[in-house]
């Protein structure tokens, strides 16, 4: 989608991971100028190589969410105003998954992690960012999202809580945020070769899966203004 997103500041956070990174790309290939957010800092350079290659000058946020406080977003949220003035989207796609794991035998610091770092850390940063968000003509909130079925199912653990929580979370902050505000969506994407998916398939047998790169397309389009459609619902892709 060429110009999509152009002069748009776009907040990618799991800017490393499999989908993140082609998703950044993406948006800087439609234009944006995107801010990479993640935890280690040479695979950061990596796709900022990548979306310089293709787009606007990227930004870099090296940010473990799993230690992040309300006020490491808060400061973040004032870097990006005193940057852009405004955010135009949010695309959250950092995920915290383990591996499949019966909750009777999960360790309590692994279960509260991921419910934090797939649920909380989501959330605090999303309303730190909300301020921004409602400066921009076209400001967005996506939360990427797992197969509810599946991940409610057994071993899927504080990660599968966590989709289904975030799938009440958008209806219930696009109804307190109204028409005017913010929009708040949800993409919900097929199985993708990923870190993540290969937790908990195996790689050889993992016939389902297609490369995140097939889906960057659909991340362009939700956080673009073809994307308005989706307010306060969550739009689900499959595999081309
Ligand atoms: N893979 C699938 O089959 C599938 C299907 C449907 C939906 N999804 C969704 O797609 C999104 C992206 O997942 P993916 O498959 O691309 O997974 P992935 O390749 O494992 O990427 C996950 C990203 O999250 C980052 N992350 C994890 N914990 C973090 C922390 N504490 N602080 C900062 N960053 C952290 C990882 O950073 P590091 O690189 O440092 O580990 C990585 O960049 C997720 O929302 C997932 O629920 C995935």
């Amino acid at each position: 989608m060429p110009g999509a997103l152009q002069d748009r500041a776009v907040l990618v956070t799991g800017a490393t991971g499999g989908l993140g990174a082609a998703a950044a790309v993406a948006c800087a290939e439609a234009g944006a100028t995107v801010v990479l957010l993640g935890r280690r800092v040479a695979a950061l350079n990596r796709v900022y190589d990548a979306a310089r290659a293709v787009g606007p000058e990227p930004a870099l946020y090296p940010l473990d969410l799993e230690g992040a406080s309300p006020d490491d977003y808060d400061q973040l949220a004032q870097v990006l105003e005193r940057e852009f003035g405004r955010l135009d989207g949010l695309l959250h796609c950092a995920a915290e998954f383990k591996g499949l794991t019966p909750l009777a035998h999960t360790d309590p610091a692994d279960f509260a992690r991921a419910l934090h770092v797939d649920l909380t850390a989501r959330w605090w940063l999303t309303q730190a960012c909300l301020p921004l968000l409602a400066k921009s003509d076209l400001g967005a909130a996506v939360f990427v999202l797992d197969d509810p079925a599946r991940t409610s199912g057994a071993f899927w653990g504080g990660y599968g809580l966590a989709q289904a929580a975030q799938a009440a979370l958008i209806g219930m902050l696009q109804a307190e945020l109204g028409e005017a505000g913010p929009r708040i969506s949800g993409l919900r994407l097929g199985p993708m070769r990923t870190g993540l998916r290969a937790r908990a398939y195996q790689a050889n047998a993992d016939t389902e899966a297609r490369p995140p790169g097939e889906y960057a397309a659909a991340c362009v389009e939700l956080l673009s203004a073809a994307g308005m459609a989706w307010r306060g619902r969550v739009r689900e892709v499959a595999a081309a």
